[in-house]
């Protein structure tokens, strides 16, 4: 025998791509995947988004275009963050907003499934996701809520079919929950950051949203209301809770540095669907090495979003959605 592993051969079944195929227990499909935008208020023209490979700040009109172009390449989900020029500090309009996601409807109706983040940070004087106390140095809980789901409720009334709060208040969910019911929206889904963490790899999101931590306010971070990078189990009560107040769809963000967050809370919480945020700086990191010829940046990415698949994802949100039907191949 020139085998003396024989029937013991684990390695029958890689050796060639027909049997890989045959065997493989996971695979990530385009329509898993979500394709983020951003859209600003009283741009010009549009800007990309340093690190960010094909991420742009868009003006109204570029964003249809963009759009455009990414359903001809296979994108049919998107997730729309709303960037006024006017930034306050209460009283919030999100009209900006809710104007975009009126034009993309009417549009492209049903072909495209839209999703929006619902957060203050791009709309605060300080960037921060809520409203603050006089002294700075807290964010309020039920006043933010309030903003919350007034601005949830006007999104879906322009059209949403998805509302995606990242914001991380307390109670959200179910104050969004009710103000949907209210106005007999209820076929509007409600996905929440369940499982958003204090991260650091947001970075380039914060130059493309405007909305990094600034100004002559006590508070310097987010720390008081995203979960610690320490506390799993923080990740996992969030979750429970938002599932019980009426969520839909759960989610863990980042992706990569929390994919034993992922794995562990789908299956202790297995009877909602999960999604997963690729968030900024992980697009750019792969980005940014296969610019200096580390990686095949394509097969990286795809590696990446098959680990969230394995890991219980079933939805993935991700800079590169664009390019999946190249780099699924790659
Ligand atoms: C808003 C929000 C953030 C992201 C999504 N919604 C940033 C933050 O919390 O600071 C991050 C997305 C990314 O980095 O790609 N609160």
């Amino acid at each position: 025998m020139k085998n003396d592993i024989g029937r013991l051969s684990l390695r029958r079944l890689r050796q060639n791509s027909h049997v890989r195929e045959l065997v493989r227990e996971h695979r990530v499909c385009v329509e898993q995947l979500i394709q983020p935008y951003f859209v600003v208020d009283g741009l010009k023209d549009r800007e990309a988004v340093p690190g960010m490979t094909g991420t742009y700040r868009d003006t109204p009109d570029t964003l249809l275009a963009q759009i455009d172009r990414d359903m001809e390449a296979g994108v049919r989900k998107m997730l729309l963050f709303g960037v006024p020029a006017e930034k306050k500090d209460r009283a919030f309009t999100s009209d900006f907003t809710a104007r975009q996601l009126a034009a993309i409807k009417r549009r492209f109706g049903a072909d495209l499934f839209v999703a929006v983040d619902v957060c203050l940070c791009s709309y605060t004087t300080h960037g921060q996701c809520g409203i603050l106390t006089a002294e700075g140095d807290h964010v309020e809980n039920s006043a933010t809520v309030t903003e919350l789901a007034k601005a949830a409720l006007g999104f879906a009334q322009a059209g949403a079919d998805c509302v995606a709060p990242s914001d991380m208040m307390d109670g959200r969910i179910a104050a969004i929950r009710a103000a949907l019911d209210g106005a007999d929206l209820d076929r509007t889904l409600l996905m929440s950051y369940s499982a958003k963490f204090h991260s650091k790899f947001y970075g380039p999101f914060r130059a493309a949203a405007d909305s990094a931590p600034k100004g002559a306010v006590a508070l310097k971070d987010r720390a008081t209301y995203q979960i610690d990078p320490g506390s799993p189990r923080d990740a996992l009560a969030s979750s429970l809770r938002d599932a019980e107040e009426g969520a839909d769809i759960l989610m863990v963000k980042p992706g990569l540095p929390y994919l034993d967050v992922l794995a562990s809370l789908s299956r202790a919480i297995p009877t909602k669907p999960w999604a997963v945020y690729e968030v900024s700086g992980e697009y750019a990191a792969l980005e940014l090495m296969a610019e200096k010829g580390l990686v095949n940046g394509p097969a990286a990415h795809a590696e990446s979003w098959t680990a969230f698949v394995r890991a219980g994802a079933s939805m993935i949100i991700t800079y590169g959605a664009r390019y999946a039907q190249k780099w699924l191949n790659a």
